[in-house]
């Protein structure tokens, strides 16, 4: 493919320290000289065919350009506006609208000329820096996420020579952003962090992110947050109602229990993680609804074995009109091995035959099975059930593609009775095999 004369030169390709000079290229375009009174409709007219490139307006004073206007007597009139045209519609004044223009008081020899520009590495954005520096061959360098200040990517071996390169580009094309890093494991650790390796800017961070209308701060390199599950957190919120009980297993800085509580939800939210209950504990204090959360810091089978069952009784006492319990358990990779946490929960005393504990559980998981997905979450729901649920799953839900061959998803069910009083000593099986 032909280069285009609005990328970046030929010899930026491979450059490992960024050298924003090298990215100065002379530019030839055509322009039409227009009065200022003529300007608007001159605009609709070729509005197809003007210039466009970040920090570079289409339309300028002509005194702005001089002394750049080639073969120009008009150079430098105060009267005139100069229209930039983009050099692959327009090669020459052929290309133009004449008819158009003409009614319009324009004639070529008077507004057509041509301007000898330069464009440099302020008008370039930053994929295009990107692609044309890193090898031309490979993929991947720019997809990234940004948590407030911070930017934070996941290079592939092969990038990593550009790394620095790459943050200082990130840095400089996205205003307020202060630090980028790179992720250096996956997160497959207990907390859900990364570790990370500073690229460019400042190693701050203590990053503040909004969410469904809340504000959460944290230290992101402590504690798990992906703005990917934003959709995913409103839509599980949007089903509580004010008055429900939200029982948040994994519940990180706060990203189900704050906009819960400021639904009016009662909130228990529990993480195994110190600095997640430290800033979940700040987020509650932030966002004003601290006489609705209690925050806890333990391990989530041992949280729904005792917290989790102490609001369920005092529920079974209160019987709050059409309320609902609703637990969350938001740790795909392992979650669904808690879910016989539930299993012998309360006793037959405490949760007498014909009686009802409505509690709802909404359980992530991954699963790779990508043909028979929906079938395999159940399967393993029931499979740690050690019973079929199937009559009590409300909803399977896919969430999120997380990899090209694994997909995250929610199951929404009602924990029945015979769960919640099942014997204690009753065994979940493992995982089946899925092979329908
Ligand atoms: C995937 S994150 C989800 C956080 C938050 N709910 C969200 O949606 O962003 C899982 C959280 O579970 C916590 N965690 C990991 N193992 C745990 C355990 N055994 N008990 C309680 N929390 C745990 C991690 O610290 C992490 O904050």
């Amino acid at each position: 493919m032909a280069d285009s004369p609005l990328l970046p030169p030929a010899a930026v390709r491979g450059m490992t320290l960024l050298d924003r000079a090298a990215f100065r290229r002379p530019l030839d375009v055509c322009a039409l000289r227009v009065p200022r009174d003529s300007i608007t409709a001159v605009c609709r007219l070729v509005k197809a065919q003007m210039l466009r490139v970040p920090a570079l307006r289409p339309v300028q004073q002509a005194e702005e350009l001089e002394p750049g206007l080639a073969g120009g007597e008009a150079g430098g009139d105060a009267a005139q506006k100069v229209v930039l045209l983009d050099p692959g519609q327009v090669k020459d004044e052929d290309d133009l609208p004449w008819p158009g223009l003409r009614q319009l008081g324009l004639e070529p020899a008077a507004s057509f000329c041509r301007l000898p520009l330069a464009l440099t590495y302020e008008n370039y954005r930053a994929d295009a820096v990107l692609r044309a520096v890193l090898p031309g061959d490979q993929d991947g360098c720019t997809s990234f996420s940004r948590v407030g200040h911070l930017i934070h990517l996941n290079l592939k071996e092969h990038l990593l020579p550009y790394g620095r390169l790459i943050g200082a580009v990130l840095m400089d094309k996205h205003s307020g952003v202060r630090t980028v890093v790179n992720k250096l494991n996956t997160i497959d650790n207990t907390f859900r962090n990364f570790s990370m390796e500073l690229l460019a800017g400042e190693p701050d961070y203590v990053v503040d992110a909004r969410e469904n209308g809340c504000g959460f701060r944290m230290d992101f390199s402590q504690v798990y947050w992906n703005p990917r599950l934003c959709t995913e957190h409103e839509r599980v919120v949007a089903l509580l109602r004010r008055g429900d009980t939200l029982l948040d297993v994994f519940a990180g800085v706060g990203p189900f229990a704050v906009p819960a509580a400021r639904k009016g939800c009662h909130v228990l939210a529990n993480d195994l993680n110190p600095e997640s209950a430290r800033w979940l504990r700040h987020n509650v204090q932030a966002n004003k609804v601290a006489e609705r959360v209690q925050t806890f810091n333990m391990d989530g089978r041992e949280f729904i074995r005792t917290e989790v069952k102490r609001a369920a009784l005092e529920f079974l006492t209160e019987k709050p009109g059409q309320a609902q319990m609703h637990a969350v358990l938001n740790l795909p990779a392992l979650a669904i091995e808690f879910v016989d946490a539930f299993l012998g929960l309360l006793s037959p005393e405490e949760l007498p035959e014909g009686s009802h504990l409505p509690l709802r559980a909404h359980v992530y998981t991954f699963t790779k099975e990508l043909e028979v997905a929906e079938q395999s979450v159940r399967a393993m729901l029931n499979a740690n059930l050690g019973r079929d649920v199937a009559e009590h799953v409300q909803e399977v839900f896919m969430v999120r593609n997380v990899a090209p061959n694994k997909l995250m998803y929610r199951i929404t069910w009602d924990v029945p009775r015979e769960v919640l009083c099942a014997l204690a000593t009753e065994p979940a099986r493992k995982r089946p095999k899925i092979d329908e």
